[in-house]
């Protein structure tokens, strides 16, 4: 595999991605990013700009408590420069992947989540029956210090029965194959903040 020109970070996610599916790295996001991101999604919620989220897509769209309970608002490009800089490391990542996978991703689309205290989103795969282009998940966390006993885990649901529960620390990025792995967020004790993302072939 060709990954020399790929920054070592992106080239271990890329490998991960081609022999496992998967990829978990613990130190991905800069500090400093993680903390302006966590304060422009609690902003943003301070402000009332964060939507109880929808299950499907267009006219089809509903929201439904008892599957998921975050709140999210999606990114756009050029609002905001640290939403910005968030942006240029999945066009990174997009690169990367395509360079090696030959996966044909064309663009990312993202939101910040906020789940409340007991808010969850039961098990389910992240592609809609009628769209198909998400290809490559990107989860981004974004809380300090969080603590085992507080819950919050990405459980995902792996082969021959196994699961891999994600702990969503700041700094933490987990990228898997959306059509692969179902997978649910368990209800935490504090709020539980992310940006949820998908790299995205043409339709
Ligand atoms: C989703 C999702 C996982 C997480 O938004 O589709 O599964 O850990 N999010 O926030
Ligand atoms: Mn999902």
């Amino acid at each position: 595999m060709n990954t020399l020109t790929i920054a070592p970070l992106f080239a271990r996610i890329v490998d991960d991605l081609a022999t496992h599916g998967w990829s978990q790295q613990s130190i991905f996001i800069p500090t400093d990013l993680t903390t302006q991101l966590a304060q422009e999604c609690r902003q943003r919620a301070q402000r009332g700009q964060l939507e109880l989220a929808g299950i499907g897509r267009g006219v089809a769209k509903v929201v439904h408590a008892g599957i998921r309970g975050d709140q999210i608002q999606w990114l756009e490009e050029g609002q905001n420069s640290t939403v910005d800089r968030y942006l240029a490391l999945m066009e990174q990542l997009r690169s990367a992947i395509n360079q090696t996978l030959f996966l044909g991703l064309e663009d990312f689309e993202g939101h910040f989540a906020l789940y409340p205290p007991g808010a969850f989103y039961k098990k389910h795969l992240d592609r809609f029956r009628d769209d198909d282009r998400r290809v490559v998940t990107c989860v981004a966390y974004l809380n300090e210090q969080w603590l085992h006993e507080q819950g919050g885990e990405l459980r995902m649901y792996l082969d021959g029965g196994q699961t891999h529960d994600v702990v969503p620390q700041a700094g933490t990025l987990v990228v898997f194959m959306s059509e692969q792995w179902p997978h649910e967020v368990l209800p935490a004790t504090r709020d539980r903040l992310s940006i949820t993302g998908w790299l995205r072939r043409r339709a």
